[in-house]
């Protein structure tokens, strides 16, 4: 075969693999994450036989060792291979694209136009984001947070708790509010964190329906405070960028003296992605963006919109750099704003 036809084959191969393979290692990980079996070299069947259905794990097993994620040494043991450890290291993002399934699942309905709107497996989707973005952004964020010598945070859009988790870790004294639009969510933290006080259900577009219920917990003075946006700023279908705008002055208007951190994913064009498509996912998280009406931004649509708002960019950490020819655009960054004088 020459080579053309073997890349060809091989991508081939990934495309369809993909449907049957991205639900099962994400399922798989975060089912077994109790056993830690994935921070290890080696498991013991037995050890997953309290989880999982006994022949359905047989399955999957052999599945898994199939397409090369673990290798079988005994009738007991298993190994996570070396692109195993890879994989499994970097399920968080797959879980989040498994949380769209619903696109999947509906697909037919969507593209006739019976079905405008698509449902968010959230627990899914906030196990992905956690996991994923506590190995990519956390630590950015965090010395941003120290260097900054910041004391209060209002992170909208939490998500499972761990960006909290974490800077409570290094920061135990720091005051925080979490806001999330959905219950589950809210309901969950309540029980991981056990404070139920500064856990707000709102939705974080409405500025004064969650500024009311913030007054209850002593975060109005906003010195050496920060408002994070982590991967929450899209989640609105913002269809004009003058709207951005105005929700960031919105903000200096309740905040004025706040600090605010943003991190963010950026669209690319299909034709610059179409080159270098092997090494990214970020077609399949674009989208499930577009179907559910998310807002994505280009990287220099979004610093231009900074750049119109109260707000400076003080600091700004790029990730996952796309380029080709002349053009170059992060795929991730984390961006933080500080009120212009
Ligand atoms: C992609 S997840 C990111 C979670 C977390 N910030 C992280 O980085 O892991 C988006 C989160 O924003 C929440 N969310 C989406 N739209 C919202 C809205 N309008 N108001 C409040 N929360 C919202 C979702 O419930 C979810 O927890």
């Amino acid at each position: 075969m020459n080579k053309i036809n073997h890349n060809f084959k091989k991508n081939y191969v990934g495309l369809a693999r993909g449907f049957f393979s991205l639900p099962i290692i994400s399922i798989f990980s975060r089912l077994s994450e109790k056993e830690r079996i994935l921070d290890k070299n080696f498991f013991l069947k037995r050890s997953l036989f309290k989880i999982f259905d006994k022949n359905a794990l047989e399955i999957i097993l052999n599945y898994l060792e199939s397409v090369n994620l673990i290798k079988k040494l005994t009738k007991e043991k298993y190994f996570i291979t070396a692109f195993g450890r890879y994989v499994f290291n970097r399920h968080g993002a797959m879980n989040i694209i498994y949380s769209y399934k619903d696109i999947v699942d509906n697909l037919e309905k969507i593209l006739i136009g019976k079905q405008k709107k698509i449902k968010c497996d959230r627990i899914e989707n906030i196990y992905g984001s956690g996991k994923s973005h506590k190995r990519k952004f956390f630590d950015n964020a965090l010395s941003i947070i120290k260097k900054n010598k910041i004391t209060k945070i209002i992170d909208l859009g939490l998500g499972n708790g761990d960006f909290i988790r974490n800077v409570l870790k290094k920061k135990p004294n720091l005051k925080f509010v979490g806001v999330d639009l959905s219950k589950n969510v809210i309901n969950q933290l309540k029980k991981d964190l056990g404070n139920s006080k500064n856990m707000i259900v709102s939705d974080i577009f409405k500025i004064n329906q969650w500024l009311k219920k913030l007054k209850k917990n002593n975060l109005n003075d906003d010195d050496k405070l920060l408002i994070n946006f982590m991967f929450t700023l899209h989640e609105h279908n913002f269809n004009d960028d003058n709207k951005v705008k105005n929700f960031l002055n919105d903000i200096r208007s309740s905040f004025p003296n706040a600090t605010i951190l943003i991190t963010e994913v950026f669209e690319i064009q299909p034709k610059t992605f179409s080159t270098v498509v092997d090494n990214s996912i970020l077609p399949e998280f674009i989208l499930f963006h577009k179907f559910s009406k998310q807002k994505l931004f280009f990287y220099k649509q979004f610093k231009k919109i900074i750049k119109t708002s109260d707000y400076f960019i003080s600091t700004e950490i790029t990730y996952s750099k796309i380029k080709i020819g002349n053009f170059t655009s992060p795929s991730y960054a984390t961006i933080f704003l500080k009120p212009k004088k």
